[in-house]
């Protein structure tokens, strides 16, 4: 399943804040996602960016006047209401969220906006008092009370020069809110998934500790894509060097047993639990509680006992679909099946480290898939947010299968 923004028609609504400016990447973003992107301006925006920045980007007529003659709101004046699979309102000034509360009309953004069914993202900013100032509040509960959804602006410095909550959010954050209210009808709606994401860390001593080379960047493309499929979305993860996809319930841990913990508390309810996330399989017996020193000549040793940590996916069982990783640098399909069966999991992803363009760090990965009745499909170099896409493909097909009782259909053509 592809991004949720391709090939959609997106209205992006800009107003009269001097982020307006942060408008024009955001329709690039729009428009590279594969989106269709019509932009339509208040009279205040087209004092901050030109109506031709947009349309360079967009390739598509700038509608910033009602009245014009020439627009596409002339000929079909609902017609942006009625075509937009949503709209995104970004920057969005207190005076619109004022008339927006109130249901005015009187320029072509608001026409749209009161005339469409279509579901509506806002991203306000503006000074810090505007935004805390009590009307404000009062006009973005009410908004928010229509189900319109708000990403709200952050703190940081202001146009103005002073310090506030007020600015324009991430684009990141605006486009994952904009995904994840255009999956809401995708084929994981209402379905709560659990996934578990980059190389837990076991301590030594107060500064030392034993980790993986997993990135978590496979394990977030999951989170992300099932977000897009509409799930609602838990990731347990071990610490990355990632932001967490928006719109994402987040559980950060650090050892295997916490992760353990956090796993088997999400997973309650679940329908689907995907172990992505790279688990030492040995922590530390004893850690130091102060600094480990050097001792004695260089030459000298230092021995550290292991005990196992437990084995998660083995422990946390439940009626929801288990899907585990087996990152294996060697007799890949052998070992993979191996786990599939000790562990009694519905879908194994067998991932070869070994290879270029695959395994930790990468942005690629090369997999094989197995089913617990003996599937095997094997996929080529892909990038990992479309191997997150295969996975919730089988994941998807499990569920349709259990919900039609014993005997559903099988979830892949087995390949060799
Ligand atoms: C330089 C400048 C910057 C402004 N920036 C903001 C802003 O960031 N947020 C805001 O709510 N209003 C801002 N305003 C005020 C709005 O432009 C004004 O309320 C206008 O009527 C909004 O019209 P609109 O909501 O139809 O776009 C700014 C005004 C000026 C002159």
């Amino acid at each position: 399943m592809a991004d949720p923004l391709r090939d959609r028609f997106v209205v992006l609504g800009v107003s009269g804040s001097i982020a307006a400016y942060k408008a024009v990447d955001l329709a690039s973003r729009l428009v590279k996602a594969g989106a269709r992107v019509d932009v339509v301006m208040t009279k205040a925006a087209t004092q901050f960016v030109t109506p031709l920045c947009f349309q360079s980007i967009t390739h598509r007529r700038v509608v910033d006047d009602l009245w014009d003659r020439n627009s596409e709101m002339a000929v079909e004046h609902v017609g942006l209401a009625k075509r937009a699979a949503a709209i995104l309102v970004a920057p969005a000034t207190a005076d619109l969220l004022a008339k927006m509360a109130l249901g005015f009309a009187e320029d072509a953004l608001l026409t749209t906006l009161l005339d469409t069914r279509a579901p509506v993202v806002i991203a306000p900013a503006m000074e810090g008092d505007m935004w805390a100032n009590p009307l404000t509040q009062e006009h973005v509960a009410k908004l928010r009370s229509l189900g319109m959804a708000f990403v709200e602006p952050e703190e940081g410095r202001l146009a103005s020069g002073l310090s506030g909550r007020g600015r324009l959010a991430d684009p990141e954050a605006i486009l994952g809110t904009l995904r994840q209210v255009l999956g809401r009808g995708g084929d994981l709606a209402g379905r709560r998934v659990v996934v578990s994401a980059g190389g837990t860390q076991e301590p030594i001593d107060p500064v030392r500790l034993i980790t993986n080379r997993s990135s978590g960047k496979m394990g977030y493309a999951i989170a992300e894509a099932a977000r897009d499929r509409g799930a609602e979305v838990t990731l347990v993860t071990a610490p990355t060097a990632l932001a967490p996809p928006h719109g994402v319930a987040v559980a950060p841990v650090d050892t295997a047993r916490a992760m353990h913990r956090a796993v088997e508390g999400a997973a309650r309810g679940a329908d689907v639990l995907i172990m992505a996330a790279a688990v030492s399989d040995y922590r530390v017996a004893n850690p130091a509680e102060q600094k480990i020193k050097k001792r004695g000549e260089a030459a000298d040793g230092l021995t550290i006992e292991l005990v196992p940590n437990p084995d998660i996916l083995q422990e946390v069982t439940g009626d929801f679909v288990r899907v585990g990783f087996a990152a294996e640098t060697e007799d890949l399909l052998a070992n993979a099946g191996a786990k599939l069966r000790k562990k009694g999991l519905d879908l194994l992803v067998a991932n070869d480290v070994s290879g270029a363009g695959s395994g930790f760090g990468s942005d690629t990965n090369r997999v094989i898939l197995l089913g617990r009745g003996g599937e095997i499909e094997e996929l080529p170099i892909l990038p990992k947010r479309a191997v997150a896409d295969a996975i919730l493909d089988r994941v998807v097909a499990i569920l349709a299968g259990r919900g039609r009782g014993a005997g559903g259909r099988r979830w892949v053509e087995t390949h060799r």
